[in-house]
């Protein structure tokens, strides 16, 4: 069962997100607890096993941006970040985002074939800038990119809808 997370969830989220990252990734996975919307958690018999950092960039259009999932290590394999990266784009569609993104590093197959699976695609950095002018700077600086890691996007509208066709003409 996928849930917004709550103050009572906290000590829960600090666990699963020490024992999912290492170091630098562990300290800005805890550090963004705070500011995460959505911050969403995973249940499996009542107890958290997993939870979703979202953010919401706002602008026209929206950007919506997971930037922490992680599940238990001894509850993987069982569709909980699936289900969390589903609520969160269903989130980020209901407050008009028309894009979500994630940052995920290269080596990292688990995360990778996680947001593939539902429809990401690896862009070249230049996107931001190419799909959102000069705003995209302060995206891209947000996001923090790392060397080793590569952007993918799913987006939700499509951009050049097929015209709809002309009703036929009663003679
Ligand atoms: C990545 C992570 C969140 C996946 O959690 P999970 O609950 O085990 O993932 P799910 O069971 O929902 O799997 C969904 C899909 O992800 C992919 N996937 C998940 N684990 C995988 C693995 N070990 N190897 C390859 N693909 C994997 C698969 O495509 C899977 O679909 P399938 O089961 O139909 O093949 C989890 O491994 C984790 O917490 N890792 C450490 C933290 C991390 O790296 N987070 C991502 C970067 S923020």
């Amino acid at each position: 069962m996928i849930r917004d997370a709550g103050d009572a969830d906290r000590a829960a989220l600090e666990r699963v997100a020490r024992a999912s990252f290492d170091g630098i990734y562990a300290f800005f996975a805890l550090r963004g607890i705070r500011r995460a919307d959505p911050l969403l958690v995973a249940e499996d018999g009542g107890a958290v096993v997993g939870f979703l950092e979202g953010l919401v960039f706002d602008g026209a259009p929206r950007i919506g941006y997971v930037y922490f999932v992680a599940v238990d290590p001894g509850h993987r394999g069982h569709g909980h970040a699936r289900a969390l990266v589903g609520e969160a784009l269903r989130c980020f569609e209901a407050r008009q985002a028309t894009r979500a993104f994630a940052a995920v590093p290269d080596d990292n197959d688990a995360s990778r074939r996680l947001f593939e699976s539902l429809g990401f695609e690896e862009v070249p950095r230049s996107a931001l800038r190419q799909w959102y002018g000069w705003r995209g700077i302060g995206v891209q600086m947000r996001m923090v990119l790392a060397p080793h890691e590569v952007l993918l996007a799913r987006t939700f509208a499509d951009p050049s809808p097929a015209p709809a066709q002309e009703a036929p003409r009663p003679s």
